[in-house]
């Protein structure tokens, strides 16, 4: 045998033996300050353990979470998007959450009607005493995308 073929073996041997690296999602979480960001934060430091998956963005309301915000990392390639806020009725500015509902009902129909997936978009109220429940989702969302795999607009809409 030769010293090529020697060399070419154990190389097509450890590709055939070394399993597909499983499809790790980027999600964007845009959570509000006094809930869910503290929720995220009371998670870390009980040492919940959740999938590093999450790339958090914090703002002072889910309320203020522009559609464009949404759009853009899905755009971008991010494989979902995560919004967080307060308990309805439990709102620091009264009604943003309502507010954050109501765009994310309508971003989601304008989504779906362009033929994007508009699963990929969550809004999840979650509040600061609730870690488990900011790690249960981020692990839940995590399992889904990892299901769906790459989000395609990436390439799809691409300019
Ligand atoms: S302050 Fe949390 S949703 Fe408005």
């Amino acid at each position: 045998m030769s010293d090529q073929a020697c060399e070419a073996k154990p190389a097509a041997q450890l590709a055939a033996a070394s399993p597909e690296p499983r499809f790790e999602p980027k999600i964007v979480a845009f959570l509000c300050n006094w809930c869910t960001y503290t929720g995220a934060d009371l998670a870390g430091t009980s040492r919940i353990q959740y999938p590093p998956n999450v790339r958090i963005i914090r703002l002072m309301c889910s309320g203020s979470v522009d559609p464009t915000y949404v759009l853009k990392p899905l755009l971008d390639g991010a494989d979902g998007v995560l919004i967080g806020g307060c308990h309805p009725g439990d709102c620091h500015y009264q009604s943003g959450n309502y507010k954050a509902r109501r765009r994310t009902i309508a971003l989601k129909e304008i989504l779906r009607s362009a033929g994007i997936d508009e699963t990929r978009v969550w809004l999840r109220w979650i509040s600061a005493s609730e870690g488990q429940r900011f790690a249960d989702t981020v692990t839940e969302m995590t399992e889904f995308l990892r299901e769906k795999g790459p989000n395609p607009m990436r390439t799809e809409w691409a300019v």
